[in-house]
């Protein structure tokens, strides 16, 4: 049974990097007790502890820690219960953990950064009904044939047939409690898998049949999907907003987690495949966009100059740039290796929430959270401040509702973006309008 064997898979790999190491359990009361408030850009008395060296490093009253000294470390100190000041602040840590942290420090704290890659445990939630009137698109995806469009309407998947005139809607599949975040297809167009609240789905395109239901441990909402090139791995991202962005790589028709590893320090809105299935891109909530190696999940590089949500990643043709959207109200393309930022597009009015890239690299096509967007071609790298000729731009017409999601056919001549209103809205390649898709 999938969802039986996707948890013994998770509790098995929780438990293998777990294995018989004394520094887990302290490292872990440092990560859930302290690190909150004694990390970069929020260090509490000076104190940063999210690396060793920081920590020997310590803060306004000198190092933290004397490896293979508790009795001396001010980290130890400080929870004691009458010492002033007593860490946590607020709260007396049960003597466990603090026994845990002295044997720690006194076999020469060593640091375990494995511990950041742990799943939070599963909380458990009641779900209420979501109302009827949110009927947000919030994910589209075409085919790769480009015969049929997938839409995530709030809770339902509808599909529609490009094919014919009028775009009938084929499949109202349902099966989702809450708003579906994700959508993809698989190279090949037999899978479809879609994202919701700790669920993730994939559903056979040739019955409509979900064929695999996994999740329910994950921790939060399956908020960016993306296949391999294998058709059978699928990587997804989930956390908790504002603490933790996880990939995961899965096997799904094994119902099995290959990898999980703590990519973001917030929420993954972006996940996209290079062309050549080699890296993987992710752009999250904590400002950055980052590049993942596919086949052991390690970094690659990161891109650092956005001031605000990441909320959108593509790649160009053959992988040298990768465009970022975000709510700082940017589009930025980088240079994949040289990590610098190429093109400066966006006209810092709007938040910039989706982005697509024609797999000829000739069009990149954006939405706006104001019902605008933009088509770029051509685009000009940067050089000096000179921000005038960038790329030519053609905007979107403008249709007064969020836009959430975009997609663009291979030929550019055709561009779809899901609203807040349940509507699809569709595009030419010169930005006019070419009608809509409503429900049914
Ligand atoms: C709610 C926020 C908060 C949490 C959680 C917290 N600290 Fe602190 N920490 C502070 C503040 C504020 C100070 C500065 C206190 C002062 O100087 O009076 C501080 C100071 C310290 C210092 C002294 C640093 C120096 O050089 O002056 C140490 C050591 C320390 N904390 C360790 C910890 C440890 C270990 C934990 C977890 C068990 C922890 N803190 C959890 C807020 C926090």
């Amino acid at each position: 049974m999938s969802f039986r064997s996707f948890a013994g898979s998770l509790f098995i790999l929780l438990t293998l990097s777990a294995r018989a190491d004394s520094s887990l359990p302290a490292m872990r009361v440092l990560r859930d007790e302290c690190i909150g408030c004694h990390k970069p850009g929020k260090a509490k008395g000076g104190l940063i502890l999210n690396t060793r060296e920081k920590m020997l490093k310590g803060g306004d009253n000198g190092p933290s820690v004397v490896p293979g000294k508790a009795a001396d470390s001010l980290l130890l100190q400080v929870l004691a219960r009458d010492n002033d000041p007593h860490m946590p602040p607020k709260k007396q840590l049960d003597p466990a953990a603090a026994a845990a942290v002295q044997a720690w420090i006194n076999e020469g704290a060593v640091w375990n950064a494995s511990v950041f890659d742990e799943l939070p445990a599963v909380q458990p939630v009641t779900l209420t009904a979501m109302p009827a009137s949110y009927q947000p698109v919030l994910a589209i995806a075409l085919s790769p044939d480009e015969k049929s469009l997938a839409v995530a309407r709030a809770n339902i998947l509808c599909v529609y047939d490009l094919t014919k005139p009028g775009r009938p809607l084929d499949q109202h599949l349902g099966g989702h409690t809450e708003a579906i975040q994700s959508l993809a297809w698989s190279p090949d167009g037999k899978w479809l898998a879609t994202g919701g609240f700790r669920c993730l789905k994939v559903w056979d395109v040739s019955t409509w049949r979900e064929v695999k239901n996994l999740g329910s441990s994950l921790v939060g909402n399956i908020t960016a999907l993306a296949f391999a090139q294998d058709n059978t791995t699928l990587f997804a991202s989930d956390g908790q907003p504002g603490v933790s962005g996880f990939i995961h790589r899965i096997a799904f028709e094994e119902g099995k987690i290959l990898a999980t590893w703590k990519a973001h320090e917030d929420t993954i809105y972006g996940l996209r495949l290079s062309p050549d299935g080699k890296s993987l891109a992710s752009g999250a909530a904590d400002k950055l966009a980052k590049l993942w190696n596919t086949a052991d999940g390690k970094l690659i590089a990161f891109y650092e100059g956005h001031t605000n949500h990441v909320l959108a990643v593509a790649f160009n043709k053959d992988a040298t740039q990768l465009a970022t959207a975000s709510a700082d109200k940017e589009v930025k393309v980088w240079g994949v290796s040289s990590r610098e930022q190429e093109v400066m597009l966006g006209d810092k009015k709007v938040v910039y929430t989706a982005l697509a890239w024609t797999p000829d690299g000739a069009a990149l096509v954006t939405t706006t959270e104001k019902g605008g967007g933009s088509i770029y071609r051509e685009l000009v790298r940067h050089t000096g401040d000179q921000r005038s000729d960038t790329a030519k731009e053609q905007k979107l017409e403008g249709v007064n509702q969020m836009l959430y999601c975009v997609a663009i056919t291979k030929d550019a001549k055709t561009i779809f973006a899901g609203a807040h209103d349940g509507t699809v809205y569709l595009w030419n390649g010169s930005g006019r309008s070419a009608g809509k898709i409503v429900e049914r």
